[in-house]
């Protein structure tokens, strides 16, 4: 199930231009009398009235306090306070209005949150993370992730991949030793997770393997956590220390854990530059 919430507008295109100006929501849908705007789940209706509805609270979260001092800077003039952090809802918090009186609430949460995010912003923000807090990961977080890992495909069904989490400090400081810096970011975890395949379960363990390992990267994202792809750790010393067999595949060990920072998206090409209309 997926919802809006509408509201009457006196004004339409000012309450509509705003919404899609100046707080970056796409038009969603374009119903003429009502106009409805997206940003990732939130989904906003506005429609033509002869009152305003300006009851509620419209709050618009981000994953930073960093976002969040970002919009303070730039709706200064109708914020009603700077930004500050409200201990008994844990949340760091300004409130502002739109232009017809609606209450505005930027805020970022404290906290850990259940998965939120879907689909393409889930898919457009996944970042590789080198940099993470010390806290470790929750049992019950990696459990639902893994849950989630049960959908990934694999070549005629075969569930071929195994993930092996890895907490011991020695293991992780072995793992991280053994590219250089191309391994060096899985010392800055709490724990590292290798993805394997079975190579007696498949014929095709590197797509299983790889698309296992995406999945789980993903997955962990959606809970908020980091990931980054280790290349090249399909090796006999990375499966001597883990107990796998030799024939076996390890599509990454990856590290695992809460973001410190997450980098900027590095320089991407358009859409049209990565489709080839014609073979040469
Ligand atoms: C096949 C593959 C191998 C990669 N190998 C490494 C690696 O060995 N070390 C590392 O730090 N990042 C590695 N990465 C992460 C890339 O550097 C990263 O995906 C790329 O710079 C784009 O950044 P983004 O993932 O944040 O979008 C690898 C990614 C892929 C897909």
């Amino acid at each position: 199930m997926t919802g809006m919430n509408f509201f009457r507008s006196k004004d339409l295109e000012t309450t509509k231009e705003f919404y899609m100006e100046e707080l970056d929501l796409d038009l969603w849908l374009d119903q003429d009398k009502c106009k409805i705007v997206k940003d990732g789940n939130l989904l906003l209706g506005f429609c033509e009235g002869e009152t305003v509805d300006e009851g509620g609270t419209i709050t618009f979260f981000y994953r930073t306090k960093e976002e969040v001092d970002e919009m303070y800077e730039k709706f200064k003039d109708r914020a009603r306070e700077e930004p500050s952090e409200n201990d008994f809802f844990q949340v760091y918090q300004f409130f502002a209005e739109d232009p017809e009186g609606r209450v505005l609430e930027f805020q970022t949460f404290l906290h850990h949150l259940d998965p939120y995010m879907e689909g393409i912003e889930l898919l457009e923000n996944r970042r590789s993370v080198r940099e993470y807090e010390g806290e470790g990961v929750d049992e019950e977080v990696l459990g639902k992730i893994f849950e989630t890992c049960r959908f990934a495909p694999t070549s005629m069904n075969s569930q071929s991949y195994y993930f092996i989490p890895i907490e011991d400090r020695d293991v992780i400081e072995f793992m991280a030793e053994r590219r250089g810096s191309n391994s060096a970011p899985i010392a800055e975890a709490p724990m590292a997770v290798a993805i394997c395949c079975d190579n007696e379960k498949t014929g095709r363990p590197k797509q299983d393997g790889d698309i296992g390992a995406y999945h789980f990267m993903l997955t962990a994202w959606a809970h908020g956590l980091g990931t980054c792809w280790i290349a090249a750790m399909d090796r006999d010393d990375v499966k001597e220390k883990l107990g796998v067999p030799e024939e076996h595949y390890v599509a990454t060990v990856t590290p695992l854990g809460y973001p410190k920072k997450v980098p900027e998206t590095p320089e991407r090409k358009e859409a049209e530059e990565y489709v080839k209309k014609t073979i040469e």
